[in-house]
């Protein structure tokens, strides 16, 4: 066994004896209430899952193991001493809980490089697919049919005993990880570069390698690369994406398919599809203002018609966070230190500045503040990946680093499969006030028009 898997048995191993002696001596203490208005929010602040990759505290942000981002890109290791932290560095850490060396997080680059070989039939996947398909949609698609190779399925098959359930998935996840900037990069070079295709070079980083076959080989750009695949890396385990393929997983279907249901979720405009919604938001907003340089007074009305419309102003708000998201602040001091002058950056932190008050002013919002995809669209646009509906894949092949090793935790552990309880609403009802009235009918709204 080589030594990462080893480190992370070792490690696991003890968490998972912890997990099961909790289950059998301490199943009937009660951890938590919950509230119907929970229930019918989604589920918001309900302690469910065991997710050990990271936390996510409403004010102060994400913590990966217990470090900042700030911490991470002190602590992390890098491929040169004023460039951004691997993450390689990142998944050693959430897998294994300590941070790497210099030498762990080459070694895992090295480690994937060997396994990121895509069968051809993937490829010919993707290519069977008429070129307006979506590229989340060619992406989750790819996915799927790399399942051929699930060395996790091949082991149930074959009859492997419960206690070892972690080893090929582990296996599963390393192969996953390393082949997803091939499907990306493939899939970008299909759709925006004419099907001229690149090969990786195996002697690069993960993330280097992803802006290499996409065709962009700057320092700067791996750069950028590095920093946005450790910041979207994880964001614990009740997000669409993360508690997708746990759910998936937890019926033991193979780490593919878990994936490729994830990331359907992630598509979604309520989660990874705002990362290209806020790019196309901005250049709506430009088209119906007609200008390239609105000012702040122009945005407010531009702000308030968008919701009086009842739509939403995409990369703003969130399920948990109740301030700046601290992935949107890391992309914003990126920008400050590499980029300095940027139009669509400058409109960027302008939204900064003139959306909060105007989402507060609504009342019913509960967090006015910018998220991570109000600027990671920016920068990629800045530099030269102006195919915006194509920024959600880069989400999803980061994403892929904290919800797996998650999935491996989970085989290790032994999580049972994922089942709640649901009842009808009338259920609900009678929990609370048998007398409230249902109403039947509601008078749609009509669309207005800006100006
Ligand atoms: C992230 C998001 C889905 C969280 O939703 P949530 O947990 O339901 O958030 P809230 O409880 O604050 O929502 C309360 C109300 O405010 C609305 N709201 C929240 N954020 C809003 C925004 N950015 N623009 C307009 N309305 C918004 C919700 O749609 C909801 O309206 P409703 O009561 O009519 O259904 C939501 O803030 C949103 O849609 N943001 C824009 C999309 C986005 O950036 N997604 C990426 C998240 S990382």
């Amino acid at each position: 066994m080589e030594y990462i898997k080893y480190r992370f048995f070792k490690k696991a191993s003890k968490c998972s004896k912890e997990y099961q002696r909790l289950k059998k001596e301490h199943s009937n203490d009660v951890i938590a209430e919950i509230t119907l208005g929970q229930v019918l929010t989604g589920m918001k602040g309900i302690p469910l899952l065991v997710t050990d990759t990271s936390k996510l505290d409403p004010e102060e942000g994400i913590r990966f193991k217990g470090y900042t981002i700030p911490e991470l890109q002190e602590k992390l290791p890098r491929m040169n001493p004023e460039g951004e932290p691997l993450p390689e560095g990142l998944f050693y850490l959430m897998l294994i809980g300590d941070i790497p060396s210099r030498e762990d997080a080459s070694n895992l680059s090295k480690d994937w490089a060997t396994r990121a070989h895509v069968p051809q039939h993937v490829f010919d996947v993707i290519d069977a697919m008429p070129k307006n398909s979506k590229p989340m949609t060619q992406f989750s698609a790819a996915i799927l049919s790399m399942a051929t190779e699930s060395v996790f399925q091949k082991a149930y098959r074959a009859g492997v005993s419960k206690q070892f359930f972690w080893d090929s998935t582990y296996e599963d996840v390393m192969n996953l990880i390393a082949r997803l900037p091939h499907l990306a990069a493939y899939i970008y070079r299909r759709n925006f570069h004419n099907d001229e295709h690149i090969e990786p070079n195996p002697k690069l980083d993960w993330a280097g390698n992803l802006a290499h076959m996409m065709g962009f080989d700057s320092e700067d750009i791996r750069r950028l690369f590095r920093m946005y695949m450790v910041i979207h890396a994880d964001h614990e385990g009740g997000n669409v994406t993360a508690h997708t393929a746990h759910l998936v997983g937890s019926a033991l279907s193979n780490p593919y398919y878990a994936y490729a249901a994830a990331m359907a979720g992630l598509a979604g405009p309520l989660h990874g599809f705002a990362n290209q919604d806020v790019i196309h938001w901005i250049f709506e907003m430009m088209e119906t203002l007609d200008t390239e340089t609105p000012t702040d007074k122009q945005i407010e009305e531009y702000c308030k018609y968008i919701l009086d419309e009842g739509r939403i102003i995409p990369g703003y708000g969130h399920a948990v966070l109740m301030k700046t998201d601290p992935r949107f602040t890391a992309q914003q001091e990126f920008a400050e230190k590499y980029i300095k002058e940027d139009p669509i950056i400058n409109i960027v932190n302008q939204l900064y500045r003139v959306v909060p008050p105007i989402l507060s002013e609504v009342g019913k919002i509960k967090n006015p503040w910018p998220n991570v995809d109000a600027y990671s669209g920016s920068l990629l646009y800045h530099y030269g990946i102006k195919e915006y509906s194509f920024y959600t894949v880069l989400f999803g092949v980061s994403r892929a680093l904290g919800v797996l090793a998650s999935l491996t935790n989970d085989r290790i552990y032994g999580i049972p499969i994922e089942r709640p309880t649901s009842h009808p609403l009338e259920w609900f009802k009678q929990q609370v006030d048998p007398d409230i009235e249902i109403p039947q009918d509601f008078e749609p709204r009509q669309s207005g028009r800006f100006l």
